[in-house]
């Protein structure tokens, strides 16, 4: 650091310099997140200094919490849903582990994943001390085979899990079978909706996925994806509010005497940003995005096939993969565990961009 200060001119294109290394959002394929809508921006500096790690000084930003997740809640067919803004999704899906862990104290608890869950879980596993076991995936598809799935269960799970839009391949697994698994044995159901939870909701003849499902415990969904929250923006929706009581500590200085959250400082600008982004679009604003990204991921997977590129399954979400092969350059596409390119076809992936793209696809060829 050094020992007298820059001019605020010298400071921003000292920033401006390092900003315009960054990968520009037109080039990029390969991620969840995206372009903050621009009233979520807005919203975000206005809230900068709130901390919702301290709720009883921010009221009015804690009021925007608890109806993000009110909001969320009904979204997903809840009623009375609890929950807070996590982090994102890894914080999410680690809490509802915590919870199924304090609910059947086990010497050697196990949680049963599919093939496909996000890595957050590899990390709620070392951290918790809680074995991982994979079920794979159903012959010929993406998606858990439950039947695999139940047979990894013994009365040392905790909990089940499912994902409703992989992070892989968009895809949505059977959370109806999964969270019968769940009933029959007692045990939690988390449903990681991280990215599906802002995409599934406003398709035509929505899949069920969430808690109109009886089984399921819980559900993670990140407004920082679909959302297009400020990062960064989770939420960890509980169908019983009681049970995230099983996490609190003590917090004796500050205006809650108890704490559930997993953070300590909270940030309430991206809260306030998401909640903002709900308000303005609504559910007919969504539907229109959602439409617009699942429209964009039809004319990638037909541009790419009309090149000769073989996809490897037909698009669930507003994700795409196709069989390894040359892309120009420049381009960020991210690669699955298999080897297969993967295409995220997120809001900031407008039709002009996926016709740059294309177009320069052709010259390849
Ligand atoms: C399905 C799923 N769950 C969880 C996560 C982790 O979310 P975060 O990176 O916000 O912690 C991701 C991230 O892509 C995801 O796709």
């Amino acid at each position: 650091m050094d020992e007298i200060g820059c001019s605020r001119e010298e400071v921003l294109s000292l920033l401006a310099g390092y900003r315009a290394r960054d990968v520009p959002h037109e080039r990029i394929f390969s991620s969840m997140c995206t372009v903050p809508h621009k009233i979520a921006l807005e919203v975000h500096k206005y809230f900068a200094s709130t901390n919702l790690g301290d709720p009883g000084l921010y009221p009015g930003t804690a009021e925007i919490e608890r109806r993000l997740i009110s909001d969320l809640g009904c979204l997903l067919h809840g009623k009375d849903i609890g929950g807070y803004a996590t982090s994102g999704g890894t914080e999410s899906n680690l809490q509802a582990v915590r919870i199924a862990k304090k609910l059947h104290p086990t010497d050697k608890p196990n949680i049963v994943v599919p093939k496909s869950a996000h890595f957050s879980f590899d990390k709620t596993s070392d951290i918790l001390g809680v074995e991982m076991r994979m079920a794979p995936y159903k012959e010929g598809s993406f998606t858990v085979d439950t039947g695999k799935m139940a047979e990894l269960v013994d009365k040392n799970t905790i909990a089940v899990a499912c994902v409703a839009g992989t992070t892989e391949y968009g895809v949505i697994d059977d959370v109806k079978s999964v969270s019968s698994i769940a009933l029959e044995n007692d045990i939690w159901c988390h449903v990681d909706a991280a990215f599906g939870g802002l995409v599934i909701p406003f398709m035509k003849n929505p899949v069920p996925f969430d808690f109109e499902i009886d089984g399921v415990s819980s559900i993670t969904l990140d407004p920082h994806k679909m959302g297009m929250s400020t990062i960064p923006c989770g939420t960890f929706l509980i169908r019983e509010p009681e049970h995230l009581k099983l996490l609190s500590v003590d917090s004796p200085y500050l205006t809650m005497k108890t704490s559930f959250t997993l953070t300590g400082t909270r940030p309430g600008a991206d809260v306030a940003g998401a909640y903002a982004v709900l308000k303005y679009l609504g559910r007919e604003g969504f539907r229109d995005i959602v439409s617009g990204c699942l429209e964009n991921t039809r004319r990638l997977v037909s541009g790419m096939e009309a090149f000769g590129y073989k996809k490897v399954l037909n698009p669930v979400l507003n994700l795409a993969s196709f069989y390894a092969a040359d892309i120009p350059e420049g381009w960020k596409v991210s690669r699955t565990r298999a080897g297969h390119m993967r295409f995220v076809m997120m809001p900031h992936v407008t039709r002009d961009v996926v016709e740059t793209f294309l177009d320069e696809v052709s010259r390849l060829h």
